[in-house]
């Protein structure tokens, strides 16, 4: 089974063709992100048995090129005792743990058990381990579970990697206290016992609860003398666009504490509201429980999320599967506007087997829609757009549009559909307009606009959109900021138009491949 052209016997209108959705049933965070002789491993919190939330276990998927998925079994189902949320895994190259066998590293899964009624330790989270001999084909729970119990309803979703110091090598794990905002950090020689080093937060965003914390260490400008490290805080409710979303901190960390040099201070703002001024791993709706995989070769940080918001992830349009990841984002520190910042690029579903399908060059836009011949319409597209605003008060792109409707009804009740991505000149903001995407009604908080300030360089916005049938992601200004939104279209809602507000804007280049 792959996730790309599959149709199966399911509604195939919204089932995407380059994201991960399970061939059935719910899905929610990426688990255990590791690679491992030249596989991908996608595990992810599921539910073997239904298509909402519950029976938390690890489903599992694979890759060699982080595009092309192959469901595999269920690999950590939950039971009665225990439900298996969210975590990570290592390949146990020197075999610490002991799990390994005749001279292959182990992998190794950190998760954390969510202890039911039936157990003892009932209303517990406390982190667990699984380990894996035949490269994550199968699983067996460590008989010493929990390895980390701090006796907390809220502590969870362990990420563990190893750490490489003056003082020697150790794994480390970030984890969360929830409830208090807190990243809490341990360590370990062995996987198996756990040394508590030192507590993050509450910083920053700090509604909602703490959730799915990463840890990295990244080189700035790639320049490998000169590093940072980036804290990854998903959080719930709380994000920048309204429930669930992830921030970052970029700072230092010295094998026992982090210490974030991007903490907003009190006042910076006179009128308190700080939240544009954190760093948001997406100024969209639908990219939670972004962390990162382990043991990636060639030193890549290879990110992805869950593109769903758990305001209304229960509720959207579903025919026996829901939810999908995102595309995998490879993330860097690049000095922008004076200053570090996390820069995404997706790996691309078209960088091998793209075929262009449509293509111009600079010209004037002109005030109102103009729609692209039927060639560059589609439901599965990756779209380039290089924009010079000028005078015009708005310049951008009109999606997944029906165009007769559009052409024909004028703005009538309800207006045509269509998701538009606009900048705007005067207020320098960057939104996604799914107001009007098509199926908006199924849940009271999913209708919205999401914004992001996003400077021109040279007077020029750079615009990189990959369309899939229920998802919009952008990658805007080379990846320094992006936007990922889910939309519920008709599939006969393909066409795509250049928009313009006034005279004076330009359209420097563009291109739909698919
Ligand atoms: C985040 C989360 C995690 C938890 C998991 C349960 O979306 O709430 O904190 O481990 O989902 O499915």
């Amino acid at each position: 089974m792959t996730s790309l052209n599959t149709t199966a016997e399911l509604d195939c209108r919204y089932r995407p063709k380059w994201h991960y959705a399970a061939e059935r049933n719910w899905l929610n965070d990426p688990n255990g992100l590791v690679y491992s002789n030249g596989v991908y491993h996608l595990f992810y919190q599921h539910n073997p048995q239904g298509s909402v939330w519950g029976n938390m276990s690890w489903g599992h998927a694979t890759s060699a090129d982080l595009l092309h998925w192959d469901e595999q079994p269920v690999a950590i189902p939950c039971d009665e005792q225990e439900a298996i949320f969210s975590g990570s895994a290592v390949v146990d190259i020197h075999n610490t743990s002991g799990f390994g066998a005749g001279g292959v590293p182990p992998l190794v899964a950190i998760y954390t058990s969510a202890y039911s009624p039936a157990s003892p330790l009932a209303g517990r989270q406390a982190q667990s381990l699984a380990y894996s001999t035949d490269d994550g084909a199968t699983w067996t729970k460590y008989a010493g579970n929990p390895v980390l119990d701090r006796a907390s309803a809220d502590f969870r979703d362990p990420k563990v990697f190893w750490y490489d110091g003056e003082a020697g090598g150790y794994w480390v794990m970030v984890a969360v206290e929830a409830l208090n905002h807190e990243v809490v950090l341990y360590k370990s020689a062995d996987l198996k016992s756990w040394e508590y080093l030192s507590t993050f937060g509450p910083a920053n965003a700090t509604d909602g609860v703490w959730e799915c914390p990463d840890l990295f260490e990244l080189p700035v400008d790639g320049d490998a003398r000169n590093t940072r490290w980036v804290l990854v805080v998903n959080l719930s409710p709380g994000g920048i666009a309204g429930g669930s979303g992830g921030q970052y901190f970029i700072g230092t960390f010295d094998g026992v504490a982090f210490r974030s040099e991007t903490t907003v201070t009190e006042g910076l703002q006179a009128d308190g509201d700080r939240m544009a001024d954190y760093g948001w791993l997406d100024w969209g709706r639908d990219y939670y429980a972004a962390v990162s995989f382990s043991n990636v070769p060639g030193g890549r940080r290879l990110m992805i999320g869950w593109m769903n918001n758990w305001q209304y992830a229960a509720a959207t349009p579903s025919d026996g599967w829901r939810s999908a990841m995102s595309l995998v984002r490879e993330v860097r520190l690049e000095t922008r506007g004076g200053r570090a910042a996390l820069v995404q690029e997706a790996v691309d579903p078209l960088e091998a087997a793209g075929t262009e399908l449509f293509a111009l060059g600079r010209q004037e836009l002109a005030d109102g829609v103009t729609w692209l011949p039927a060639d560059a319409s589609g439901d599965v597209l990756r779209i380039d757009a290089e924009f010079r605003p000028g005078a015009a008060s708005r310049v951008g792109l009109v999606l997944r549009a029906d165009r007769e409707v559009g052409e024909s009804a004028g703005e009538s009740v309800g207006g045509p559909e269509r998701t538009v991505l606009a900048y705007d000149s005067v207020s320098g903001e960057l939104s996604l307009d799914r107001t009007a995407s098509g199926n908006v009604g199924f849940h009271e908080a999913f209708s919205s606009v999401e914004r992001v300030a996003v400077p021109l360089v040279d007077g020029r916005l750079r615009l990189r959109v990959f369309l899939d049938r229920c998802s919009v992601e952008v990658f805007a200004q080379n990846g320094l900021a992006t936007i990922t939104d889910q939309v519920f279209p008709a599939g006969s809602s393909t066409a795509v138009g250049l928009l313009a507000e006034g005279d004076g804007g330009t359209l420097v280049s563009l291109t739909v491949t698919g």
